[in-house]
């Protein structure tokens, strides 16, 4: 087994090893198990004996897989449950699926009762490396991505990677995303693995290589939880990728438009001048082979550019990299934005 600390306080471990679901156990009388149905169809059973093997009382919610998930009227109906069942403080919420479902499930657990215990087990390649750590939770508004939420930290993640195996190739290819930029903004040797012919879930290397990734998240997250400075840095990429995941409607995939992002990103870097990385992200689109982008223009993404979570009084920031590993947020001027989006329209 591999594990990450997370060095908050209170500190939590990211544990990562084939099957793990089969010994997960939490010091909770009664758990609230929130669950991706897809996820569930897989992974359901062998959760919930190993939850009720450490003595806990489980009570199981399935939630539609993905961003159908993560809006306000699941979020308010799971509070509803959650009462119904005359859940107590001492409770815990359990999450089990993707990014989507975990971002839900933490801040029904930042929530209920003004905040309750909360533990993840990501089932998707993306909540391993980015969802599952560092306590971002909320849902999505029609009006933009993540404009609700709370941060409320996990108490333990659980990254069982047997559960990689059972997930689409192209899912797979899309959480890859997050562990690309990892690599551009902090670590670029975690770029190659990825890139190389056969990266996926069966990889000999992976336990270790997501051991790596994940470490970026936690050494970021110690730093600056709130996101003051430092934290944005995740967010390369993100600007433009959650534009059109909202323009879309959710239909092009948060690591598909992450990819994106950051070939956007790139693209603005290389006209305000600094280190050409155009050539890191075009091989990683060619690795991850994303969904086609409808036809939009620029007028379709800045509206949703302008809602962004970094936007200051001032305006719209985005996170650039001077260089590999040396990342900024910064204002970029609207004829820039511009320009790079007619540069990548033509690619795409
Ligand atoms: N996903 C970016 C962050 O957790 O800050």
């Amino acid at each position: 087994m591999s594990e990450v600390q997370v060095l908050l306080e209170p500190q939590y471990t990211v544990k990562i090893e084939q099957n793990l679901l089969e010994r997960v156990q939490v010091p909770h009388a009664r758990v609230a198990l929130i669950a991706d149905e897809t996820a569930a169809k897989y992974h359901l059973t062998k959760l919930v004996a190993s939850l009720e093997a450490g003595g806990s009382s489980v009570k199981v919610f399935t939630v539609p897989s993905g961003e159908a998930c993560k809006n306000l009227d699941v979020f308010a109906k799971l509070l509803s449950s959650l009462a119904l069942e005359g859940l107590t403080r001492d409770a815990a919420i359990v999450a089990l699926g993707g990014g989507a479902t975990s971002d839900l499930a933490g801040y029904v657990a930042a929530s209920y009762l003004r905040g309750i215990a909360f533990y993840v087990c990501p089932t998707t390649l993306l909540a391993m490396v980015d969802a599952s750590v560092g306590g971002k939770t909320g849902v999505n508004l029609i009006e933009g991505k993540n404009l609700v939420g709370a941060f409320h930290q996990p108490k333990g993640v659980f990254a069982s990677l047997e559960t990689l195996s059972t997930l689409p190739e192209r899912t797979f290819r899309e959480g890859a995303a997050e562990a690309f930029k990892h690599g551009l903004i902090a670590n670029p040797a975690l770029m190659q693995p990825i890139l190389e012919p056969g990266f996926n879930a069966e990889s000999s290397n992976l336990e270790t290589f997501l051991k790596a990734v994940i470490q970026v998240k936690a050494d970021v997250v110690a730093i600056d939880p709130f996101e003051k400075h430092q934290r944005a840095f995740l967010n390369y990429g993100h600007t433009l990728a959650h534009a059109l995941e909202a323009v879309t409607v959710h239909k092009l995939p948060h690591g598909e438009a992450v990819g994106y992002g950051m070939h956007y990103a790139a693209i603005v870097g290389k006209i305000l001048g600094y280190e050409d990385v155009t050539g890191h992200t075009k091989a990683f689109l060619n690795y991850q082979q994303p969904s086609k982008l409808p036809n939009l223009g620029f007028g379709d993404v800045e509206p949703f550019m302008a809602r962004d979570k970094k936007a200051d009084s001032e305006g719209v920031r985005f996170v650039m990299l001077h260089e590999i590993a040396k990342p900024n947020l910064e204002r970029v001027r609207r004829e820039v934005l511009l320009e790079a989006w007619d540069e990548f329209k033509i690619l795409f």
